[in-house]
């Protein structure tokens, strides 16, 4: 017995690893937020999954362990790379609802856009997870669903994080969030256990229906209830016509390799690839890593590939100069206007300044074949909208204040965007989340992605220089410091804490860098390293798990 008890320590030991260190596989490798989701996903693998299989479970599991920002009630991005197929782009993000427009917002009390039911898109997520199994899955849909419906129903210990970010919300839950995710009296404390035998109901449905068993039947009109009760404006319609759609990734060549990159109605994609490009133009890898030097260069590069962020919106909706942000003539000139020593501040397209909160996650897959999935989810502010509906308990979104929400006026986070995001029915706000995979010989070596609103696009940049120009292995990549520009406010964000000296700061200021210490994305990735073994880390600056085979 005890010799089962010390083997049984000792296999846990070498599969799951919470502490940020690189974890090594020779069959799969999955690192995500939730050591609850990759265990799920590492038994679905066992069980003869492939990857899209382990991505679907880890979604669902972290639908339960991770209601702050992978709740059904959110919306996300997904890129896979499978059987030496094309790589494909699913967009699940949430819609604006049929009765909101431009003007939604105008005479709306403030902070409609981020608390309440009015600040709520169409959810993606269930539809999201069910497309995926749809057109990639192996085992059956059922098979999916044993290990996150064993953890709403007979619970999980809650992480220091979950109780942190849970208490941080609890003056803009509704009713049902206090009731769902709060004790009678009190909070939670780390390490007790939460159950939601409610949830587990859903996602019975869900495993019996499909995707569509929220979009219709009674979780539908617990949705549709639970926004009507805090002013909201979804319908059963909304639900009904909800739909995911299957795009192009954009694609751009680095160092040798191939970058799959998230198209709109993201902004990742189109700033990452003229980000690389920059790189590329200046000879960013001559100067030596992390050197005041490099470390300026970066933040001029992110700065100008921002500039044409407010020229972006949904696809559907609105024509995105993608090829003229992305081409060698802007691009050049772009490169010509970095002064070597000094931050220069570049006129804007369009006025807009953003800043966004630390509520999403991401999620990566790769194996040995050269399969892998990257997922990144969010509802945007924490627990979004602080609605929860009543029979379900499921966490909304907020994700209506990604839109402009009023033109030229800043949003929630100091936002102002571009006229190509204003709100329209059924329309897609535009989106950093940046899910991207890397190839080499049309085999994925390589999948990474962040939550962490425009930090996102600026780390996943860094973490892909780092390792596919410098080398770097996957976890060095993610945990090296890194710098955010964002064109406006025309100032250099670096990480707060201890990886920047004090010496690093005053040598970037006296370059012309408004420099500011703050808080940054979290970067969860995967890659197949020189030896052939497959690497994966999360990032220190946060909570996550990597485990595999
Ligand atoms: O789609 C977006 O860009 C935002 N809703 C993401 C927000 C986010 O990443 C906050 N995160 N940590």
């Amino acid at each position: 017995m005890f010799k089962k008890i010390i083997f049984t320590f000792l296999i846990c030991l070498l599969t799951i690893n919470s502490h940020g260190l690189p974890f090594k596989g020779s069959k799969v490798i999955i690192s995500a937020s939730s050591r609850h989701a990759v265990e799920a996903g590492q038994e679905i693998y066992r069980k003869g999954g492939n990857v899209v299989d382990v991505a679907v479970t880890v979604g669902l599991t972290l639908a339960v362990t991770r209601p702050y920002f992978a709740a059904f009630g959110g919306g996300g991005f997904a890129m896979v790379k499978l059987n030496g197929k094309s790589v494909d782009v699913l967009d699940y993000r949430e819609v604006a609802p049929l009765a909101t427009s431009a003007n939604f917002y105008k005479n709306r009390p403030p902070k409609s856009s981020q608390n309440g039911g009015a600040a709520i898109a169409v959810p993606g997520v269930p539809m999201g997870l069910w497309a995926l199994h749809k057109k990639y899955g192996k085992l059956r849909w059922q098979q999916l669903f044993k290990k996150p419906i064993k953890l709403a129903q007979k619970g999980f210990p809650v992480s220091g994080d979950w109780v942190q970010r849970t208490n941080k919300t609890k003056k803009r839950f509704n009713k049902s969030g206090k009731k769902y995710f709060f004790k009678k009296n009190r909070s939670y404390l780390p390490g007790e256990i939460i159950k939601q035998p409610q949830l587990a109901k859903a996602l019975r449905k869900m495993r019996a229906y499909g995707g569509k068993a929220f979009y219709s039947g009674s979780i539908a009109k617990d949705i549709v209830k639970s926004i009507k009760e805090s002013k909201g404006v979804i319908t059963l319609e909304d639900l009904k016509k909800y739909k995911v759609r299957w795009l192009k990734p954009l694609k751009t060549n680095f160092e040798g390799y191939t970058i799959y990159l998230m198209p709109p109605p993201s902004s990742g994609g189109v700033v990452i690839q003229s980000a690389l490009k920059l790189a590329k133009k200046i000879n960013l890898k001559r100067k030596k890593a992390f050197s005041i030097d490099e470390l300026h260069h970066i933040g001029e590069i992110l700065s100008r590939s921002f500039r044409g962020r407010s020229l972006l919106g949904d696809p559907d909706f609105h024509k995105n100069p993608i090829s003229f942000l992305t081409s060698n003539k802007y691009l050049n000139k772009m490169a010509k206007s970095i002064h070597p020593y000094k931050s220069k501040k570049l006129k804007p397209f369009k006025q807009s300044k953003f800043k966004e909160s630390a509520q999403t996650t991401h999620y990566s897959i790769l194996d040995k074949n050269g399969n892998a999935v990257s997922i990144t989810v969010t509802l945007n502010g924490a627990y979004g909208s602080g609605v929860v509906t009543n029979k379900y308990g499921i966490a909304m979104n907020n994700e209506m204040d990604d839109f402009t929400t009023i033109p030229n006026l800043p949003n929630m986070f100091g936002l102002i965007q571009g006229p190509g995001n204003s709100i329209k029915a059924q329309k897609r706000p535009l989106s950093s989340m940046s899910p991207t995979i890397v190839t080499k010989n049309n085999k994925a070596i390589m999948a990474i992605g962040a939550p962490g609103g425009p930090r996102i696009i600026s780390t996943v940049f860094q973490i892909l220089y780092r390792s596919l120009a410098s080398g770097y292995d996957i976890d060095d990549a993610i945990q090296a410091p890194r710098v955010h520009h964002q064109f406006l406010p025309h100032k250099l964000f670096i990480d707060k804490g201890y990886r920047f000296t004090p010496l690093m700061v005053s040598s970037l200021e006296k370059r012309k860098h408004k420099v500011e210490r703050s808080w940054n994305a979290k970067g969860f990735g995967v890659k197949l390293n020189k030896n052939g073994i497959l690497e994966g880390a999360f990032d220190s600056r946060g909570e996550g798990a990597v485990g595999g085979f």
